[in-house]
């Protein structure tokens, strides 16, 4: 295990985790999925989700990964044979994709962050306009986004412990302190609180087919489960940590951070009437306009604070991304850190090209291709493929491997390490009943009706 790097201890592995987890997806993506999905509702049905099937599914990946001390590739082929090996490497792929447009994202948030802090952006007129022109503008994002790969590829090439660990130590606390300070200010608001109860009010009416899959896929990606990051993990901490109490502790702080997104998001939306359902653009326009109305200096201390907030969180996911395919170059090809570091970030960005270039900057990227649903980007596509129907996909196959191949008793052989009073307990049962039946069903349910809507435009439910 030395030679691979471990985390410290248990708090280095939760941190990481936990930085994984938080993400894009709790602060940019979170609010505007709950806004366009009717609010308290979508929160509800997206609770329920992350602790029925995400942390199960989050302890089966870091038990795989603690068992085989592997990357998904080599953890695959360790406990299950060569045709399961090609699972661990589909994980690996998707891992791959999904960092080359996180990396864009994360790109404008790092240059919103610095235009919002030093430059002019609060004096802008029309902050819709504004963005579609900073999407488009290729210079700006090719600086941002090869910076914010640069500062990551640092960070994962420094190691586990040294810079995984050390920096998410920094960072998640950085990021939960921010997060307060600006939700403190939002409440203070007029009408903060209509954007309080359009957050926590319920309306179950708003419940449909759709609610319910896309919150499941938005649970799936915020916990960074489906691809083996928390395998590539879990490899990385000691037999004598409990799994269950680690996973418990990651999964409550992402669910925390999203929700508390969320509670800093739509006081300040609905704080200057906009509407919380505006999209993609929720933080990137209609905060825009609230951070403005803060007047010049606290327009900046928030609003800078805020996208500093979002570069944290995109960096300590980003790392988790890089890291996947690092280890599997290392572990498998006996790569150097530095070798498999220099040539992933490399190719990651080049895939992610395109995805950059898919807002207006190239006609060809922006509108690639035409499937159900409209035309989509490049970057859609990509989504649409590596993210949004892969991820259940993988966590569907996680399940069905541990329950014919590996077996739950070889599932709970590995997490009684450091948890000894598992066997027989309540939780077990709970894991053993979700994983052989429950996960496989609605991943696998979930599975095939994202295909059948994202691509042959039939909605079943
Ligand atoms: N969970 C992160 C977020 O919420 C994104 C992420 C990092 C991820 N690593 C991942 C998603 C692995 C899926 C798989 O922004």
């Amino acid at each position: 295990m030395a030679a691979r790097g471990g985390f410290s201890n248990k708090l280095g592995f939760i941190a990481a985790a936990a930085g994984s987890a938080v993400g894009l997806g709790n602060i940019w993506q979170f609010p505007y999925v709950t806004g366009q999905n009717g609010g308290a509702a979508f929160l509800l049905v997206y609770i329920g989700w992350i602790f029925l099937i995400g942390l199960p599914i989050m302890v089966g990946e870091i038990a795989v990964g603690r068992k085989a001390q592997s990357n998904p590739y080599g953890a695959y082929k360790k406990l299950g044979g060569k045709s399961w090996a090609y699972v661990g490497l589909f994980g690996i792929i998707c891992g791959v994709m999904i960092l080359s447009f996180y990396n864009v994202v994360a790109g404008w948030a790092f240059g919103y962050f610095l235009e919002l802090s030093f430059g002019n952006l609060l004096n802008e007129q029309d902050y819709s306009g504004f963005f579609s022109a900073y999407v488009a503008d290729f210079r700006d994002n090719l600086f941002f986004s090869i910076a914010f790969m640069v500062i990551t590829a640092y960070i994962v090439y420094r190691g586990v412990q040294k810079g995984i660990e050390g920096t998410s130590k920094v960072l998640m606390p950085t990021l939960f302190l921010i997060l307060i300070f600006i939700i403190i200010y939002g409440l203070t608001l007029p009408n903060a609180m209509d954007g309080v109860s359009f957050y926590l009010l319920p309306d179950f009416s708003l419940i449909n087919g759709r609610t319910i899959y896309t919150a499941l896929g938005q649970a799936f990606f915020s916990l960074s489960l489906g691809m083996g990051a928390l395998i590539t993990y879990g490899s990385y901490i000691s037999r004598n940590d409990n799994i269950v109490n680690s996973a418990i502790l990651v999964t409550i702080a992402d669910t925390a951070v999203a929700f508390l997104a969320g509670l800093m998001i739509f006081p300040l939306v609905f704080s200057q009437g906009q509407s919380p359902a505006e999209g993609p653009g929720l933080v990137f326009v209609a905060l825009l306009g609230v951070f403005q109305t803060m007047g010049p200096l606290i327009g900046k201390i928030v609003g800078g604070g805020f996208f500093l907030l979002l570069c944290f969180a995109a960096l300590t996911s980003t790392i988790s991304l890089l890291e996947v395919p690092v280890a599997f170059l290392v572990d498998e090809k006996k790569w150097s850190r530095k070798k498999a570091v220099s040539v992933m970030a490399l190719l990651i960005f080049l895939i992610g090209l395109p995805s950059m270039l898919g807002f207006g900057a190239v006609g060809a990227f922006t509108e690639f291709v035409s499937y159900e649903g409209g035309v989509k980007s490049f970057m859609d596509v990509v989504q649409d493929l590596f993210f949004v129907i892969s991820l259940p996909l993988g966590g569907f196959l996680l399940s069905v491997f541990i329950s014919s191949k590996w077996k739950t008793a070889g599932l709970s052989e590995e997490i009684s390490h450091g948890n000894p009073s598992y066997g027989g307990s309540f939780i077990e049962k709970f894991f053993n009943l979700m994983i052989v039946y429950v996960c496989p069903v609605v991943l696998g349910a979930m599975f095939l009706l994202t295909v059948l809507q994202k691509f042959f435009g039939v909605e079943l439910i």
